[in-house]
């Protein structure tokens, strides 16, 4: 059944204005075959991401060892925030508020850190099984002295608005790569320098995330030894990040805590290309089905995936397109065009997308601290307003009817992603905490 939305969807993102766009081709039955640039892609592939990880827990509990306490495995943990609920204006006969906090996450204190990572131990696992260095249920003889030998011969690089640069220099340098990560100009510098003090070739570029992005793929191609991780088109990044949806499951059985259909899963997450928040909602559809219903969040200047998301030409337009700058303090976030292949597979899977204004994300930086004690970048503070816009603008109560929800409303759970922080230097977060701490203040005048 294709339940297409009714919803009025009138605003426009040309008026910069925030909004929420309600998703018409959205399908409520069971996920439909999705391909990836011309791949069918499933379940399968969220299995075999998760397995990888569990593969390379050793190795990578070896090279970082604070992940000693998780056994080697990259994850966040999840919580339910009631004062932040009340703060963000979500009524507790609205459901239950969680958090689901990869702010936290080691290694590269981002989201990023799960489909760079895939991405790169995938990478090596070719490379050792290539060359008959490794089994395929055992990886650790890449950080022996041959493997590191091995692997120091091949180079990795990437194109980075900051935080896929830092997860992919971290674990490349960390294997014996050489990487190189080209930054745009939005990148912060202190990104630069964590990456350079790990002996990270950093190359910084004048323009956007897209021309970041063209350069250090032309530069690899002329290349046969070096992997470029294309953050726009890379299925391993993608389905790297889908295995959050299985880590997700377990947390909420943990609490107790059944989704179907009288028990609604929301989720909001910030969105720049796509490829993050795309994962993961892929991931999900594909283990809670039509009970979950994923929005994503973007900055009003930087909306891209909105703008692809609308468009029906398959022309792919940029947020230059419809008269956007893609200026905006969430660096992670601004990105000019969306992958084409995530805004493809999230056709028929995406409920919605909403826009913020930088102002709400510094206030909301500053909310999370006073409210939960929570440590979080603007970029992560994106999804924040989700909730809200579904529960209490006219939209958000047109989806609600129209996919017969109000009654399960009460039950149902709300999950924000905090995408990004656990690393930002003290300085730099103390002028978040300030300006929002401001913000706040004046709104409230
Ligand atoms: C903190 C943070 N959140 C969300 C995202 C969005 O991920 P994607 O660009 O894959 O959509 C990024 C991207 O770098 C990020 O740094």
């Amino acid at each position: 059944m294709n339940s297409s939305s009714s919803v009025n969807n009138s605003a426009d993102p040309s008026s910069k204005k925030p909004m929420l766009w309600i998703n018409p081709g959205r399908t409520a039955a069971a996920l439909p075959g999705n391909s990836w640039a011309g791949k069918q892609i499933g379940e399968k592939d969220i299995h075999d991401a998760n397995s990888r990880f569990l593969r390379f827990s050793s190795v990578l509990r070896t090279l970082f060892p604070e992940l000693d306490k998780s056994n080697g495995i990259i994850e966040s943990p999840l919580f339910r925030v009631p004062t932040l609920q009340s703060e963000l204006g979500l009524p507790m006969n609205c459901g239950m508020l969680f958090i689901k906090a990869d702010h936290t996450l080691p290694i590269a204190g981002s989201i990023k850190a799960r489909g760079g990572i895939h991405e790169v131990l995938e990478f090596a696992e070719h490379i050792g099984l290539e060359n008959g260095l490794i089994t395929s249920t055992d990886p650790s003889n890449l950080i022996s002295p041959t493997g590191k030998q091995l692997l120091s011969q091949y180079r990795v690089a990437v194109g980075s608005t900051g935080n896929l640069g830092l997860s992919i220099g971290v674990i490349a340098s960390a294997l014996g790569f050489e990487t190189t990560v080209h930054m745009s100009a939005d990148a912060k510098e202190w990104k630069k320098k964590r990456l350079r003090d790990r002996g990270v070739n950093v190359v910084e570029h004048e323009g956007d995330y897209a021309a970041a992005v063209a350069a250090g793929r032309a530069e690899a191609e002329k290349d046969a030894y070096c992997h470029f991780v294309d953050d726009e088109s890379s299925f391993s990044l993608f389905s790297g990040y889908s295995a959050a949806a299985l880590t997700l499951k377990k947390q909420l059985a943990e609490q107790a805590i059944t989704i179907d259909a009288d028990h609604p899963l929301f989720v909001y997450v910030p969105c720049g290309v796509g490829g993050a928040p795309g994962g993961i909602a892929f991931g999900l559809a594909h283990v809670f089905g039509p009970n979950v219903h994923c929005f994503f969040a973007e900055p009003t200047a930087s909306a891209c995936f909105l703008v692809a998301m609308m468009d029906r030409s398959g022309s792919n337009p940029s947020v230059y397109d419809r008269g956007l700058d893609n200026r905006t303090e969430a660096d992670g976030l601004a990105v000019p065009q969306a992958s084409e292949c995530a805004v493809a597979v999230m056709r028929p899977v995406l409920s919605g997308v909403f826009t913020v204004e930088d102002e709400t994300l510094f206030k909301h930086v500053h909310t999370a601290a006073i409210t939960e004690n929570l440590r979080i970048e603007p970029s992560a503070a994106a999804a924040f307003d989700g909730p809200h816009w579904l529960a209490c603008s006219a939209q958000g109560s047109e989806y609600l009817a129209h996919h017969k929800l109000l009654p399960y409303l009460a039950n149902s759970i709300h999950v924000i992603w905090t995408t990004g922080g656990l690393f930002v230097p003290d300085m730099e977060y103390d002028k978040f905490f300030e300006r929002g701490a401001r913000s706040n203040v004046n709104s409230q005048a």
